[in-house]
């Protein structure tokens, strides 16, 4: 007995952790910073540290009442209905709720390359295949209409990320628009919004809301999470804002209590800490343009947190920065061999990655990038 054919799945490419890293280097884990994962470096508010706490001594029940209290939260945050919230296991499982409730056996989706791997993975698990469009480096990854639409053959789900994970760039509501419009009526676009929060751009579910003048899409759906400006990663917790028209599908797709109680009240105390979401953004748009400035290497304006560099060979980059004790992101899972992502960590933690990564590109052994120091 063997499971389905699995040949053309492909296995999800974690950012490396610390303990991971030191154990394989027969190190302390104490001496290595960590800059690989798009983690928040400050941790999660203190309040939802509180209310984990409390909520462990309440884990014996289902999470009705956070369920609800939380989806109610969310719907009143976004201005629109509490079906409209699909809570999830982390954006990942909204990503999975979304193809469960969208395709067929057959049905394909259409994914930006580079990007995020789940979204094809998701896609598989659920009977589907996978098209993609390229962002470019030369074209600094713009993510404008016609290069999703020329790819485009009528797929069931167009993914668009914004802010992108590994560049950084985003979509403008109107190219969204446009897409979503210019798409056959059966077509769900996707905007992943991640990293919304550290992004200056207007979220997409100004689209899926239909305010100021411009009618509900019903074709447009938005991811967001807890896993990064809130911090919020371990708990596993994000969602979906999906169009009114067909919110009722939830019922019908999701795995009951789809979030804990523990990450329901810690999702709670979070969005009641804006404190806390305001210093990280502050924070990642300063360690971005530090980075920006400081690293001898070409990068790209970022509206996440975390920054793109050319390296030249990402990966003996990415290891020799592990032996002076700064992990870093390899983007060779990603399509990009030649970069290296690095998540906007403290104050001193982008100082000592900045010299880590000029010492390392100074030495030279692993090999500049063509495009070199001058095009940043
Ligand atoms: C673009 C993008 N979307 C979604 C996710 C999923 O995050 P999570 O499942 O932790 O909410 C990530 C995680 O790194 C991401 O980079």
């Amino acid at each position: 007995m063997q499971p389905r054919d699995l040949s053309t799945h492909a296995t999800y490419e974690a950012g490396r952790g610390i303990e991971e890293v030191a154990r394989e280097l027969g190190r302390d884990p104490n001496e290595f910073v960590t800059l690989a994962s798009n983690e928040n470096p400050h941790g999660p508010s203190p309040a939802a540290v509180d209310a984990l706490q409390r909520a462990a001594e309440s884990a014996n029940a289902y999470p009705k009442a956070a369920h609800a209290d939380l989806t109610a939260r969310l719907a009143r945050r976004w201005d629109v209905t509490d079906a409209q919230i699909w809570l999830a296991n982390g954006g990942d499982g909204a990503i999975d709720y979304l193809s469960r409730a969208t395709l067929e056996p057959g049905d394909a989706v259409l994914v930006p390359h580079p990007g995020f791997a789940y979204y094809g993975m998701s896609a598989r698990f659920h009977h589907g295949t996978v098209r993609s469009y390229e962002l470019t480096k030369d074209r600094d990854f713009i993510q404008n209409p016609e290069t999703v639409l020329d790819a485009y053959d009528g797929e069931r789900i167009v993914y668009l990320t914004s802010p992108h994970n590994p560049s950084g760039s985003t979509a403008s509501l109107e190219a969204i628009e446009r897409i979503a419009a210019e798409t056959a009526d059966e077509t769900l676009v996707v905007v992943d919004e991640a990293y919304g929060e550290y992004a200056a751009a207007e979220s997409a579910v100004a689209l899926v809301e239909g305010r100021d003048g411009v009618d509900p899409r019903d074709d447009v759906a938005v991811i967001r999470t807890f896993s990064k400006a809130y911090g919020l990663a371990g708990v596993r917790l994000g969602y979906a804002i999906v169009p009114e028209a067909w919110a009722d599908a939830y019922a019908r797709v999701n795995t009951p209590f789809a979030a804990s109680e523990l990450a329901c009240r810690a999702g709670l105390a979070a969005l009641e800490d804006d404190d806390h979401v305001e210093r990280t953004v502050e924070s990642a748009q300063w360690a971005r343009s530090y980075l920006i400035d400081k690293v001898d290497a070409r990068a790209w304006p970022s509206e996440g947190n975390f920054v793109l560099f050319e390296v030249g060979d990402g990966t003996g980059v990415a290891a020799e920065l592990r032996e002076k004790g700064v992990v870093v992101r390899d983007c060779t899972s990603f399509g990009l061999p030649e970069c290296i992502r690095v998540s906007c960590g403290t104050d001193a933690e982008m100082r000592r990655a900045a010299d880590a990564i000029n010492a390392v590109l100074a030495d030279g052994t692993t090999g500049r990038s063509e495009s070199g120091v001058d095009e940043a």
